[in-house]
C-alpha cells in the first residue's frame, strides 16, 4: 500500500520505517528541511536503537523515501498518517496547531479517496475537527475517512514496540477505513496482536487514559518512597511485593525524581484540561501532576540538604535524557534539577551517553564532559539522574578517588546502599 507519514520525528520516522518493513511504499514528509536532508544522506536525526539499519535497508529496497513535498506525498498515497508534535500550551491544554496545519494542506492536495489517520496524541474530538478542516480546504468535494490510531511505542525500544505491540487501537466511524487499517496492520494480526476497535472518541481517550494511568503508578510509588524514608522502610521491597500481585504488576513502580519526557507530562495535563472543558474535575489526574511537581522539588531538596547547601559546590550529574536509551531531553527531570541547582549557586558538570547535544540546546552555563568519570573529577558530589546501563557498572573505586568529597545521591536507586557505604561513600537513594 502507498502511505505517507506527515511528521518525521520519533514516532513518524519509526512508524514509517516499520510500515516500509511490512512491504508498503512509504513517503515520510517533514517541514524541517535539515531533517529531511540528513535522512536523504543516510543520517538518522535521533538516537533510537536499530533505526539506522531499518531505515537504510528499506531505503535501499526503494520502499522508504523522505521529502518536504507534502503535495506529491498526499497525491500518491492511499493512507495519510499525521504524526506531528502536539506539545502543551502554557495552560496545560494540547497545542494542536501543527496538526491542524497539516489537515489544511491534506485537504488542499487531496485528489481521490484517502484514509487520513491521526497518529499524534490528541484531545478527544480532534479527529472530527480534522475532518471538518479537510472538508473546508478541499478544492472540490472528495470522499475520505478519518481514523484515530494512537501510538504506544516507547523511545528506546520503539521498533520492537511497533513490531510486537500489546495492542493496536483503531477508532473510526467507517467500515471501509477499518478494513484499510486491518490490511495495513495485517502482519501484526498474524502474530495475534489484539486489535481494539471503537469510535474516534474512544480511541483518542484510550491513549490519554493509558499514559495517565502509567504516570499515576509512578507518582504513587514516589509518594510511598517518601513515606518509606520517614519510617525507615525500603521502597524496593514494598514495590517488589506489590508487583508480585498480578492485579498490580511490577512495572512503573520505580521511584525517582518524577516523570518527564515528551509524553507523560503533557498528556496528563491535557487529560485534566479536556475534563475541565466539560465541567469535570479529574481529581486523581490533578493529584498525579501535583505529586510529580513536588517530587522534582523533593529531588532538588534532597541534593541540597545532603550536601548542606550547594552554593559554590561542584556537582557531577550523570544522565540527561528523560530516560535511558534515548537522546530526548524534553521535560527531562535532569533539566529542571540542574536549573534549580544553578539558581542555588552550584557549578554543574554533566555527562550523558547520547543526549549531550540535545541538552546543549536547552541548558547553558554548565560543563559537559566526554565520559562519566569527567563529571566527578574534583566534584563535591555525584548525582545519578538517568539510569543508563553503563552507569551501573562504573569503577566505583575510581569514582571515589576522583571525587573531592565521596558523596553519591542516587535518584534512581541503581547502587547498593550498603556496598557503597562500606566503600566509604556518603550515599543516599530514594525511599530506602
Ligand atoms: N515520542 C514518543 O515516544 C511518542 C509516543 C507515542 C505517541 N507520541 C505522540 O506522537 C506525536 C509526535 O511525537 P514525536 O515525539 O514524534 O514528535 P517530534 O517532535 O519528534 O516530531 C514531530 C515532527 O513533525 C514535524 N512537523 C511539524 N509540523 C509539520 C508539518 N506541517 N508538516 C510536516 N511535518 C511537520 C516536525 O518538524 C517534527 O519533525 C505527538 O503527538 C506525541 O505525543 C509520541
Amino acid at each position: 500500500m502507498n502511505i505517507c507519514m506527515v511528521g518525521t520525528g520519533y514516532v513518524g520516522l519509526v512508524t514509517g520505517a516499520c510500515f516500509a518493513e511490512f512491504g508498503n511504499l512509504v513517503i515520510c514528509v517533514d517541514i524541517d528541511k535539515e531533517k529531511i536532508d540528513k535522512l536523504n544522506h543516510g543520517v538518522i536525526p535521533i538516537y533510537e536503537s536499530g533505526l539506522e539499519e531499518l531505515v537504510s535497508k528499506n531505503v535501499k529496497a526503494n520502499r522508504l523515501k523522505f521529502t518536504t513535498d507534502l503535495r506529491t506525498a498526499v497525491e500518491e498515497s492511499k493512507v495519510i498518517f499525521i504524526a506531528v508534535g502536539t506539545p502543551a500550551n502554557a495552560d496545560g491544554s494540547a497545542d494542536l496547531s501543527q496538526l491542524y496545519a497539516v489537515a489544511r494542506d491534506v485537504g488542499r492536495w487531496m485528489n481521490e479517496y484517502k484514509v487520513v489517520v491521526n497518529k499524534s496524541t490528541v484531545t478527544v474530538g480532534t479527529a472530527k475537527k480534522v475532518k471538518e478542516i479537510i472538508k473546508k480546504n478541499q478544492g472540490k468535494p472528495i470522499d475520505f475517512d478519518i481514523v484515530s490510531n494512537p501510538e504506544f511505542l516507547r523511545e528506546g525500544s520503539s521498533i520492537n514496540d511497533f513490531m510486537r505491540p500489546d495492542r493496536v487501537v483503531i477508532g473510526a466511524d467507517s467500515e471501509k477505513a477499518i478494513q484499510v487499517m486491518k490490511e495495513l496492520y495485517h502482519p501484526l494480526y498474524l502474530i495475534e496482536t489484539p486489535f481494539v476497535i471503537g469510535n474516534l472518541e474512544t480511541a483518542e481517550l484510550i491513549k490519554y487514559a493509558s499514559n495517565t494511568f502509567l504516570a499515576t503508578k509512578i507518582s504513587f510509588i514516589n509518594e510511598i518512597a517518601l513515606l518509606c524514608e520517614r519510617f525507615g522502610a525500603d521502597v524496593h521491597l514494598v514495590a517488589k511485593a506489590m508487583g508480585l500481585d498480578g492485579r498490580i504488576s511490577p512495572k512503573f513502580l520505580h521511584p525517582g525524581p518524577g516523570f518527564g519526557g515528551s509524553c507523560f507530562p503533557k498528556d496528563v495535563s491535557a487529560l485534566s484540561h479536556i475534563a475541565k472543558e466539560v465541567n469535570l474535575q479529574l481529581k486523581i489526574t490533578e493529584a498525579v501532576l501535583g505529586v510529580n511537581r513536588r517530587q522534582k522539588d523533593m529531588a532538588v531538596e534532597k541534593i541540597v540538604s545532603f550536601l548542606n547547601g550547594v552554593r559554590g559546590k561542584t556537582i557531577g550529574i550523570l544522565g540527561l535524557s528523560f530516560k535511558p536509551n534515548t537522546d530526548d531531553v524534553r521535560d527531562a527531570p535532569s533539566i529542571y534539577i540542574i536549573q534549580k541547582l544553578l539558581e542555588k549557586g552550584a557549578k554543574i558538570k554533566a555527562y550523558d551517553p547520547v543526549a549531550v547535544e540535545a541538552a546543549k540546546k536547552v541548558l547553558g552555563g554548565i560543563t559537559y564532559t566526554t565520559d562519566a568519570y569527567g563529571v566527578v573529577q574534583g566534584a563535591d558530589a555525584l548525582v545519578l539522574v538517568t539510569e543508563w546501563n553503563p552507569f551501573r557498572s562504573l569503577d566505583l573505586d575510581r569514582i571515589k578517588s576522583l571525587l573531592k568529597e565521596p558523596n553519591i545521591i542516587d535518584l534512581r536507586n541503581i547502587y547498593e546502599p550498603e556496598k557503597l557505604r562500606r566503600m566509604g561513600f556518603r550515599y543516599t537513594g530514594m525511599g530506602r
